[in-house]
């Protein structure tokens, strides 16, 4: 079976709740039902406007999913500043970006971290989105597969196939994130290939069929159709363009 293609915005650190009920109005106002038969649709804004955002898309019974962009692994307790993954549950999040490159990069998030986010996320039906990928150094130095396929296995050490199954990797290489500088279609395809293969030697050759690897980095209307044409993208994490309805709607649309 095709895999469905997912088109994810990540609203970052972006949108006031007022500005997201805009945002997420306008979208729903410019979106056409029919369009989620052929696509996964999904917006992870900032936690705060997680609730206001569902409730746009409830009340127009628009199957958009929510996601988060990040969440603690404890279920409940004296950590201060974090979100559970119970918090996220009855919000009605059905998938939760883990491991952004902001993250590792400004906030110290490591491999290890990641692994425990997917870990807890997997056994509460939570669809992680892992992303992956390489800095500009790495890329020079002709090391960015071996890179990457070993964050990919590093954020599913110890995970069962069965629990991993509905997870979502993301290859965001650092150098096309923010900069307008997309990685080109057949530099994407190869390292989605690569990330495919890695899945398949730890969970099995029909896991990695049906997983979806998105690709992120400056996508944009003007090269997604490229992106999207790629064996192995299944989609899009898109940062700058999901911040706006026409824009991600255009993102969407290349996906049918
Ligand atoms: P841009 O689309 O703004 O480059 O961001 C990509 C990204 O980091 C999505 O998670």
């Amino acid at each position: 079976m095709p895999r469905k293609p997912l088109m994810a915005g990540n609203w970052k650190m972006n949108k006031t709740i007022a500005e997201a009920v805009v945002l997420s109005q306008d979208i729903s106002n410019n979106f056409e039902r029919d369009w989620l038969d052929a696509a996964d649709v999904l917006v992870c804004p900032p936690y705060v406007d997680l609730k206001p955002v569902k409730t746009v898309f409830e009340f127009d019974k628009l199957d958009i999913a929510i996601g988060a962009q990040n969440v603690y692994w404890e279920e409940s307790g004296a950590y201060t500043g974090e979100i559970s993954i119970p918090m996220l549950s009855e919000i009605g999040c059905t998938y939760c970006i883990v491991g952004h490159s902001e993250r590792r990069t400004l906030f110290g998030e490591t491999n290890e971290d990641v692994n425990r986010k997917v870990d807890a996320l997997t056994k509460a039906h939570i669809n992680p989105i892992v992303c992956v990928g390489e800095s500009t150094a790495v890329r020079e130095s002709g090391k960015t597969r071996e890179f990457v396929c070993a964050q990919v296995e590093a954020a599913f050490a110890g995970i069962e196939p069965e629990e991993a199954r509905g997870s979502v990797v993301a290859y965001e290489p650092l150098w096309a994130i923010g900069t307008g500088r997309t990685a080109t279609p057949e530099q994407a395809q190869e390292v989605c290939a690569s990330i495919r293969a890695t899945l398949a030697d730890l969970f099995g050759a029909d896991f990695a069929d049906e997983t979806r690897v998105l690709y992120g980095g400056s996508m944009n209307p003007g090269n997604v159709e490229m992106l999207l044409a790629q064996p192995d993208i299944d989609g899009g994490l898109v940062g700058g363009a999901s911040l706006q309805a026409t824009s991600f709607i255009q993102l969407v649309k290349a996906c049918l």
